[in-house]
């Protein structure tokens, strides 16, 4: 990886919890019946979204994550989606929503989406906190999306560069020098 970069704020703390206050009122909505929500965060650029999202859900949540492999280190996704880490419980006959940090080409979105529905819960969902449309290489669309950004690459709150930057706390773009 380059080493030479700078992080060049795009979208901030402030707007990024803005924002989670109203998808998480259209979340509650859309599933107003549900006696538990699955909550399913992909492993491990939603960790910091799925816990910021979860405690503005004023319902009952379960938690449980899946690790699907794309990037590497690199920047580019390899297409083939792996799965590192599946679920611990069960969504047969469940509501599940899927909490994802970007869609970018869909490769990554579209396996889990294809992978979890085999497992017939009764309704899934899914919310990405970015959306990189014009990548798209495969059709999809999350139910639910943050923020729509260019084709840039982006760090922090929870999504890195070669594991590095998750720990900002707003969304950068990288910029190398
Ligand atoms: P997709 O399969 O191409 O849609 O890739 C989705 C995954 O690629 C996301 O879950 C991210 O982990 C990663 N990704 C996509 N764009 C970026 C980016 O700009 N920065 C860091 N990771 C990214
Ligand atoms: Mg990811």
């Amino acid at each position: 990886m380059a080493e030479n970069y700078v992080i060049d704020e795009m979208i901030s703390a402030k707007a990024i919890a803005a924002r989670i206050e109203e998808l998480a009122q259209e979340i509650r909505k859309e599933f107003s019946e549900t006696e538990k929500l699955i909550v399913v965060g992909l492993l491990r650029g939603s960790f910091v979204f799925i816990a910021d999202l979860v405690r503005e859900l004023d319902m009952n949540v379960e938690v449980d994550f899946l690790e699907a492999s794309s990037y590497g280190d690199s920047m580019e996704s390899s297409r083939e989606v792996r799965i590192l880490k599946d679920l611990r419980g069960e969504i047969g006959g469940r509501d599940v929503l899927v909490v994802e940090d970007i869609v970018d080409t869909g490769f990554t979105l579209s396996h889990v989406v294809n992978l979890l529905s085999s497992r017939e819960p009764r309704k899934l969902e899914t919310i990405a906190l970015l959306d990189k449309p014009t990548r798209r290489e495969v059709e999809i669309r999350a139910t639910w999306t943050g923020f729509e950004i260019p084709d840039e690459f982006v760090v922090g709150y929870g999504i890195d560069y070669a594991q590095r930057n998750r720990n900002l706390p707003f969304i950068g773009k990288v910029r190398f020098v």
